[in-house]
């Protein structure tokens, strides 16, 4: 296992290639060779530090690394020294309020962090034993996120994995800081924030948001983000777990938000094709599977987790985002369509699918509503699709009930949101799932009938 690699002393080789972020490093002998994801460093021309990640060995003693940090300076000959262990990251209570990148470093200006123990971020947990006692029927434990369409049909169990999926610009990034605004102030445990290859600009936002909901110190950040070589953005989510990892190890009920997991897919792809493996026929790497099941197999026990997932071309069934899925006990699909609409939160209920919402997690009155919502909602993508071409006075009286419910469910699952503010011009909304539930059940009801459609758009509450 890669611990072992600590107790190895320091050995010196030199630079013999850079290609971008792939270095090779030359050791002497067979011996002073490192081991796979072992680091080695060196320093460039103007005197930074490079850190490197052994990926592969070659022949003549020769090591092909990644960089975890920009190669540029980085001259042939410079000496590398191999460090004699893996990547580690402080972990300790200090680092609530902070941000790291992936090996650790404070990246927030506030000073060194130091005198704490240091935690490996490469693992293997496939030998750690199953802890049994713990798999006994244990009830599930419900999450209430404020958020209407998320408590009613994707209930939040703790422990699981909840996935945002979407194309560019439909609103993930929002969902998953409202999801932070909303239930890290309500919860006693601890939070981790991973930014993964997205932009540098949001890491900034997020940290003011935080700052000004009061909830920094709860919650550790490390970002590796799109100005980065891909070694980093590859990595940075297993420092994001091990700091959940690190917290778990406390007793603490750990949240866990990554944004954005389809990055840390195509980073991995960046590196493969700059170790020059051939591609697997879909274009990705050929190591896509085990790459994120070993990570989601890090994910577990009291660690929630929430992964915002880019869906590249708008196309569901890209090989990558798959891949995440098979993951996921809960999938929020957001649509493209529904932006358009301006109904947001943007998640299609018919596309997206929750393995929780069911009658021994969730209350009967409750599941029983979701079920009616999503029957009155399918009947409805009929419905629209006869109106286009014959028009809404055509349908049967019953028909058009169904049609107008429809419209009035789809306009209450929107909600404004906290930290959308600044997009819709208004004061976001908490609603109690209790609450959800009634105004639901008063609009399948028909207590709604005769309101117009629009006054149910973007509210809380039905009062
Ligand atoms: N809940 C919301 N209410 C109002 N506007 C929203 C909401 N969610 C998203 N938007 C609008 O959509 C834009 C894009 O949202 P966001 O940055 O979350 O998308 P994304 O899915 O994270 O995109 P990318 O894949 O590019 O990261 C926002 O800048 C905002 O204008
Ligand atoms: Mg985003």
């Amino acid at each position: 296992m890669s611990e072992q690699a600590t107790e190895r002393k320091e050995r010196k080789g030199k630079v013999v290639a850079v290609q971008g972020p792939v270095v090779d490093v030359k050791f002497n002998s067979i011996e002073d060779m490192p081991d796979l994801h072992e680091t080695v460093k060196s320093r460039s021309f103007d005197k930074r530090d490079i850190v490197l990640l052994v990926a592969e060995h070659l022949e003549g003693n020769i090591a092909r690394c990644v960089a975890l940090s920009s190669t540029s300076n980085l001259q042939r000959n410079a000496v590398a020294a191999a460090s004699g262990a893996t990547v580690t990251i402080p972990v300790g209570d200090e680092l609530f309020g902070r941000i790291i990148n992936v090996m650790g470093d404070p990246i927030d200006g506030k000073g060194p962090i130091t005198g704490l123990k240091r935690m490996p971020i490469h693992r293997d947990v496939s030998r750690v034993a199953v802890n049994v006692d713990g798999l006994k029927g244990a009830k599930a434990e419900v999450l209430e996120t404020g958020i209407k369409i998320i408590d009613l049909l994707f209930p939040v169990v703790r422990g699981s994995k909840t996935g945002v999926i979407g194309g560019a610009g439909c609103g993930k990034t929002v969902l998953i800081m409202e999801l932070i605004h909303n239930i890290v102030d309500a919860h006693e445990g601890a939070c981790v924030f991973a930014g993964i290859g997205e932009r540098i600009r949001e890491g900034n936002e997020l940290y003011f948001e935080f700052g000004q909901a009061g909830i920094l110190n709860k919650i550790m950040m490390a970002f590796g983000q799109m100005d980065e070589p891909p070694g980093a953005r590859f990595n940075v989510i297993l420092t994001g777990i091990t700091l959940a990892e690190y917290l778990q190890s406390t007793g603490k009920e750990v949240l866990l938000f990554m944004d954005n997991v389809f990055r840390f897919v195509q980073a991995g792809a960046e590196i493969s094709t700059l170790l020059g493996r051939t591609p697997s026929e879909t274009g990705y790497q050929p190591t896509l599977s085990s790459e994120v099941g070993a990570v989601h197999e890090r994910i577990k026990g009291s660690i929630s987790a929430f992964e915002a997932v880019y869906v590249p071309a708008d196309d569901l069934t890209d090989p990558a985002v798959v891949a995440i899925f098979s993951y996921l006990d809960a999938v929020m699909v957001l649509s493209r369509e529904r932006t358009q609409l301006g109904l947001y939160p943007a998640i299609d209920p018919l596309a997206s699918s929750c393995s929780n919402l069911d009658a021994n997690v969730v209350s009967r009155r409750h599941f029983d509503l979701s079920q009616e919502l999503l029957r009155i909602l399918t009947k409805y993508d009929e419905l629209r699709r006869i109106v286009a071409v014959i028009g809404i006075d055509e349908l049967s009286k019953a028909d058009r009930t169904i049609h107008e419910r429809a419209r009035k469910l789809q306009n209450f699952m929107t909600q404004p949101m906290f930290v959308a503010e600044a997009y819709i011009g208004k004061k976001g909304q908490y609603v109690k799932k209790e609450e959800t539930l009634d105004g639901v059940e008063k609009i399948i009801d028909g207590k709604t009938d005769n309101w117009p459609e629009e006054e149910l758009y973007m509210i809380g509450k039905l009062e």
